[in-house]
């Protein structure tokens, strides 16, 4: 029998950066997703080939197609390994899939708190604590509006980057990360109450110390202000920074408003829903 698996790309709502160092984060699943079944692989297929040499047999071909640009920042690496795990080994538990996907993952890039696997396998929107918790979220109704920067994040780059920093200014960094835990619990709280006006301010304290961080850049910053300017109920980056993904949380009375500034300031609008459904068997 022929099976597909899907499995779904991600944002970063909460807690980037801070995540890899032991400190909580809030990810959500999102509804683009990444589909592999059988066939010839192309392009890029080191995620593919770890899967199979992990798990499947010599000589097996799949091949992954995507929804999304690999160049959003929406997690393609993460969704592609999972989905392609699954698919070789349809049976296997989330557990089993995390922690080969995470192998995959640290083996190929090195470094990585690991969130964006979680986010692929068990979808929805997640508290995350590497090598700790993956703790689902009961949200209802997210007003997020998403604007892409044109430009493509090196995370690895940006990680270096920050790591860098962490050994010159070690103090300084930690208190960073020690006030975005506080501000990812505060809104792990609000987001379930489904009070958008906090937690939009509280990703506007998340972007003060992204910012500070020395992780965002100019476009980054020009959609998020653009997206501020027009009432949005606050904004930030998503992700590792210097390029990729702005978010930003809006009254639904707002929202072509919003996206229209964001269109505007040369930001791309991409519509997806947040709090997708995690890997799954297609057929
Ligand atoms: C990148 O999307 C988010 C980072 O926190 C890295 C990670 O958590 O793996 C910068």
């Amino acid at each position: 029998m022929k099976i597909t698996t899907s499995a779904p790309g991600k944002l970063m709502l909460f807690g980037e950066h801070a995540v890899v160092y032991g400190r909580p984060c809030i990810v959500t699943a999102i509804s683009e997703r990444l589909t592999v079944r059988e066939g010839n692989p192309i392009g890029d297929t080191r995620f593919l080939d770890a899967a199979i040499a992990l798990w499947g047999k010599p000589g097996m071909k799949i091949s992954a197609t995507s929804s999304f640009s690999g160049t959003y920042g929406f997690g393609s690496s993460s969704a592609v390994t999972v989905a392609a795990l699954k698919y070789i080994r349809p049976s296997a538990s989330n557990r089993e899939l995390f922690d080969a996907a995470y192998k995959i993952i640290l083996d190929i890039q090195g470094k990585g708190s690991g969130f964006d696997v979680a986010a692929a396998i068990y979808g929805g929107t997640l508290y995350y604590i590497k090598n700790k918790i993956i703790e689902p979220m009961n949200i209802k109704n997210m007003p997020l509006v998403v604007g892409y920067t044109g430009v493509k994040a090196d995370t690895v780059a940006l990680m270096a980057a920050v790591s860098e920093k962490m050994k010159a200014q070690p103090d300084r960094v930690e208190r960073i990360y020690d006030a975005i835990a506080k501000l990812t619990e505060d809104a792990k709280v609000k987001m379930v109450e489904g009070d958008w006006e906090r937690v939009g301010r509280l990703m506007d304290f998340n972007q003060d110390y992204l910012r500070d961080l020395g992780v965002s850049s100019e476009k980054l910053e020009s959609l998020i202000l653009a997206a501020k300017n027009a009432g949005a109920c606050g904004a930030k980056l998503s992700g590792a920074g210097g390029g990729d993904c702005m978010i930003s949380l809006v009254d639904e009375r707002n929202r072509k408003k919003v996206e229209d500034a964001i269109t505007k300031a040369g930001g791309q609008v991409i519509h997806i829903a947040p709090g997708a459904q995690g890997v799954r068997l297609e057929s």
